[in-house]
Formats: C-alpha cells, structure tokens, sequence
C-alpha cells in the first residue's frame, strides 16, 4: 500500500481493573517509526506525565494512531485530497467518513486505516476514548474543529456506546502552548472520571 515509515499500535500489557480507556493520536513522528511503537518521542513523555497525573496506567490502555504511517513532514495532510485535486492527480478519495475540515476526504489508499482502527477499538472494548487532537476527533467522531470540541463527551461513531473525549495533541502544548497544560491534564481528567460507575 505505502512504504512510509510505520509504527503499529502499543496493546495493553496489564488487564484493568475495571472499565478501560483508549488514546488515539494522529499519525507516529520519526521516533515512533524508529521504535515501531506510538507516543514513545517528545510528545510521548509529555503525555505519560499527564496521564499518570490523571491516574492512569499507561500498561492498562490501549494506545493507537489514527493513521500508522509517518507522513512526510509529519504533515497529516498526506492522508487526505479535495475533490478537485484528487481528481487532476487522478487519485481517490473515500467520502465515507465525510469531510475533514472543509472540503477534503481521506485518501482511498488511507481509509482502510480508519477501519483498521474500528476493528481494534471493538477488540478492546473501551469505554471511553481520548481523541488527542484534531485528527482522531475527526475519525471517531465525524466532528471538526478540536478548539470548540475538547473537553467535552461526544459518541464515538467506530464503537456504539462509547464516549470520546477529544483534547489537545501533545505537540500542540510543546510548540509553545504550555499554558495549555493544565486544560489538557483536565480534559484526561473528565475521560478518567467517566470510567467510574
Ligand atoms: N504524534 C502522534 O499523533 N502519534 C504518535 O504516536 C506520536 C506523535
């Protein structure tokens, strides 16, 4: 399908104890292809502090990308077209999972990421999952626009029955939005809090 640098999804290594959490990202960066696993580089360390912070156990979670591919750049903008340029480039797109911002779609030759993603949420069985960022908000929730979505509940469109807490990405906080933090570590907080009961 691609030859881009990949980094598969990081399964749990400790049952939980009760109801369980998943986190999905976007894409991995060049540290998660080199090790071959998510969240393992810059973004990685920042999210463990806030998750143990929250009072979760990393080894209890499942952690996955949305795309398990490096982009070029690391811009997830690879994955996706508009009509029109899908169309002169002679590519296509898969209007599925509906639009991604305004007017693109995910690549045809990608989309089979999105289900691949289903496939091991519904494996997982999560009650609720944390969408870091705008990428993932968009594929387990359909919905755009991550500054007006995070920190609130929305029902994941991949699994019935399952909560999605989108916040911000890691690197959004570390490219200088560090004031940012204390929202993100709430916004894990919420998603903890609805896995008791
Ligand atoms: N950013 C992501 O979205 N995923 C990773 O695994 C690493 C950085």
């Amino acid at each position: 399908m691609t030859d881009l640098p990949f980094a598969d999804y990081q399964q749990p290594t400790k049952p939980a104890a009760g109801p369980r959490l998943a986190i999905v990202g976007e894409a991995p960066g060049a540290e998660e292809a080199r090790l071959g696993r998510p969240f393992v580089g810059r973004s990685g360390k920042l999210l463990d502090e806030n998750l143990a912070a929250a009072g979760v156990e990393r080894a209890e979670c499942l952690v996955a990308n949305v795309f398990r591919h490096q982009p070029p750049g690391n811009k997830v903008g690879h994955f996706f077209s508009s009509r029109t340029r899908a169309r002169k480039e002679g590519r296509e797109i898969d209007e599925r999972w509906g639009a991604f911002g305004t007017s693109d779609y995910v690549l045809a030759e990608f989309s089979g990421e999105i289900d691949h993603l289903r496939e091991a949420l519904a494996a997982f069985a999560p009650r609720v999952v944390v969408a870091l960022g705008r990428t993932p908000t968009w594929a387990l929730t359909g919905r755009n626009g991550i500054m007006q979505l995070r920190g609130s509940l929305l029902p994941c469109r991949l699994l019935d029955g399952v909560e999605v807490v989108p916040t911000f990405h890691p690197s959004y906080i570390l490219r200088g939005q560090l004031a940012e933090q204390p929202t993100f570590l709430a916004d894990l907080k919420l998603a903890v809090s609805r896995l008791a009961g």
